[in-house]
């Protein structure tokens, strides 16, 4: 659902007031967002999952250990409390309770909320709500603090009575202040950017790049892979870090660590990619997809692993093309660069891909030579415009990727106009 919204997770702590979250999902959903929801053990005390599962749209994740960890889950492509960590704009946890509180002052992390608090970099809104006592206790003043501290963008409560019957602080802030603190950590969320090298040619682009090679699962311990490791889409994303862009990096699997001050973003299946890169796009001003794609998924992946028996015939169906889709959703201005991965012919090859695709350029690689390409630091290729070409012999990743960066910026000073109308 809301392909095109921004994701955001609502924590829902137990507390009286976790009814009042539903009401917030809904003013979440009508200022354009699309939220998810994360229900601690103590909140389904007070409210089913099933209210909050038929408000968003999505399933109401409860337990890091049971089917919703995963399995069944919207994302079904890996560790669900890392997915959610990665692929949401912001966290916002409403009603906050005191126990989770000192969860996330403390680094505790023994369920799902806690679990994603540690894992995402995205900014993070708590809205408390306790008896006036509890809000007072100098351990709740320590730990709100020390989240403060941290960044953390707390929505302090309100005054008035308080369901335990006593009046004073501890009210969940009403819903129209927890919107606007969402908003205000979504406009002014800075991306990490790490500091900007002397060629700073980038600065005030944002650069989406695609990593890794995607895996289609066959059954549960058995997939579909390929040998990206990666270090190409991560080394354009880190030239283009350095030159001063702000770079969202879509990860396949892969077999390195991916470059510093980067906004990571998993999707480990070619659907997930495909959804991550369509939901991203409209931010990007420069598209490069080096990742390497399943051209093909298994139709009815096993939910048990598969037996030993007899010969067996997969099914295969192809998967959606993620450039293809790019270049005729993106909007004015937007310059999407492929990778074309071939074994022969590689300027004609190429050249038909460039055209297939309707991209700008592709990065045309040569991969069926021993040294260079997959599993290498090193790389050789062509860098293939629609009215020309240019070599670049074999160096390493890195030295190619400024080299791809130099291009793509003159591609930029030729053609400030391409991509749709907006
Ligand atoms: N790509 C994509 N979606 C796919 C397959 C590929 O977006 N389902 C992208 C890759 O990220 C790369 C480009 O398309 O930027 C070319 O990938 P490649 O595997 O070389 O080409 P294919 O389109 O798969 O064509 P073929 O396998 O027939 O050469």
């Amino acid at each position: 659902m809301c392909a095109d919204r921004l994701k955001v997770t609502v924590g829902v702590c137990g507390g009286i007031a976790a009814y009042k979250a539903v009401e917030l999902v809904r003013l979440l959903q009508d200022s354009g967002l699309d939220p998810h929801v994360v229900m601690t053990r103590a909140a389904e005390e007070f409210i089913r999952p099933l209210t909050f599962a038929a408000i968003s749209g999505h399933k109401v994740i409860t337990s890091l250990w049971s089917e919703d960890a995963g399995v069944g889950s919207d994302d079904e492509s890996g560790i669900e409390h890392i997915n959610e960590a990665q692929t949401t704009r912001a966290l916002i946890v409403a009603p906050a309770t005191a126990d989770t509180l000192a969860k996330f002052a403390h680094g505790l992390a023994d369920d799902f909320l806690s679990t994603m608090y540690l894992a995402t970099t995205a900014p993070v809104i708590v809205a408390p709500a306790m008896n006036v006592n509890m809000w007072q206790h100098p351990a709740t003043r320590a730990n709100i603090e020390t989240l403060r501290a941290r960044g953390v963008k707390v929505v302090e409560p309100g005054s008035g009575y308080l369901a335990c019957g006593m009046v004073g602080g501890g009210r969940l802030a009403d819903g129209p202040a927890i919107l606007a603190a969402v908003s205000e950590a979504l406009s002014v969320h800075p991306s990490p950017v790490a500091p900007v090298s002397a060629a700073n040619d980038f600065a005030g682009e944002t650069v989406l790049v695609t990593a890794g090679g995607t895996r289609e699962a066959i059954d549960p311990v058995r997939f579909i892979g390929n040998r990206s490791s990666g270090r190409m889409g991560f080394a354009v994303a880190e030239a283009a870090r350095r030159r001063g862009a702000r770079v969202i990096l879509v990860c396949a699997s892969t077999t390195v660590e991916p470059p510093p001050g980067c906004e990571i973003v998993c999707a480990l299946t070619a659907e997930a990619m495909r959804r991550v890169v369509l939901q991203r796009l409209g931010e990007a001003g420069i598209v490069v997809m080096a990742a390497a794609v399943s051209d093909y998924t298994v139709k009815e992946a096993a939910t048990q692993k598969l037996k030993r028996d007899s010969a067996r015939i997969l099914e295969l169906e192809p998967t959606a093309d993620i450039l293809a889709e790019v270049v005729t959703r993106r909007r004015q201005g937007t310059l999407v660069i492929g990778f074309a991965a071939e074994t022969e012919e590689m300027l004609a090859n190429g050249r038909a891909k460039l055209e297939r695709k309707g991209v700008d350029a592709v990065v045309v690689n040569d991969v069926a030579a021993s040294d260079l390409g997959f599993d290498s630091d090193r790389n050789a290729g062509i860098f293939l415009k629609r009215d020309g070409a240019v070599e670049i012999p074999a160096m390493t990743k890195a030295e190619m990727a400024e080299r791809i960066l130099d291009e793509i910026g003159r591609l930029r000073l030729e053609s400030p106009r391409i991509g749709n109308p907006a």
